[in-house]
């Protein structure tokens, strides 16, 4: 017997699985506030000689701002989240055995983007967002399941369910955590200011010593 409805099909008929996790903590403002001072000092440093960044154009500082001094707070956080993650998951009894692979700020201009990709060879990445002006406040993910693009019908109506693309808004002091494998994107800048976020990977050290071996 169908039950009367409206909808033929309600929320609590569909049974998700293999869901796409991104992870999203917004830091407290003072936290937010402080971080924020060291970062900008030392992109401040970074960048001192080199002329101001044209409409359209990005900068990238080095990978290995993580090993400086000035990024130690911001790295705190980052180990943080990441073993957060890692228990989230039940992953914790290799929690404690991940490295910071890389890291590095980027800043991007007025019209400036960052074209569609993923962060192989690592299994967790993550964005902090220093400066997100209006205009420069989100980031897109997109679909991992390539097979759904083979047929796309035209939807009535975009939805969680039968979209490829989610824009998730983020604010200074956002930390983005998300599947290294996961593509993303970022549109163009549409604010006067520079768009600054600090992007990382995490994998776990271990990982040729103990879990390469086979699972069969
Ligand atoms: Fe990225």
């Amino acid at each position: 017997m169908v039950k009367e409805s409206n909808r033929w099909m309600e929320a609590s008929d569909v049974i998700p699985m293999f869901p796409s996790l991104v992870w999203k903590i917004q830091f407290e403002a003072s936290l937010r506030d402080a971080l924020a001072r060291g970062i900008l000092a030392a992109l401040a440093d970074m960048r001192r000689g080199l002329p101001p960044l044209e409409a359209g154009r990005g900068w990238q500082s080095g990978q290995a701002v993580h090993e400086r001094e000035d990024f130690r707070d911001l790295v705190s956080c980052v180990r943080r989240g990441v073993t957060s993650i890692l228990r989230f998951l039940r992953f914790l009894r290799i929690g404690d055995a991940f490295e910071i692979t890389a890291c590095w700020a980027t800043v991007l201009a007025k019209g400036a983007a960052h074209k569609i990709h993923s962060h192989p060879n690592n299994f967790l990445s993550g964005v902090y967002y220093v400066c997100t002006p209006p205009g420069a406040d989100a980031i897109n993910f997109h679909d991992p399941r390539r097979q759904t693009a083979v047929i796309r019908p035209p939807v009535v109506e975009l939805t969680a369910d039968n979209t490829d693309q989610v824009v998730v808004k983020v604010r200074n002091g956002t930390l983005l955590m998300f599947p290294s494998f996961l593509e993303h994107s970022v549109d163009a800048n549409l604010s006067e200011e520079e768009r600054i976020s600090v992007s990382f990977n995490a994998m776990f050290s271990s990982f040729t010593q103990q879990l390469s071996k086979p699972l069969w």
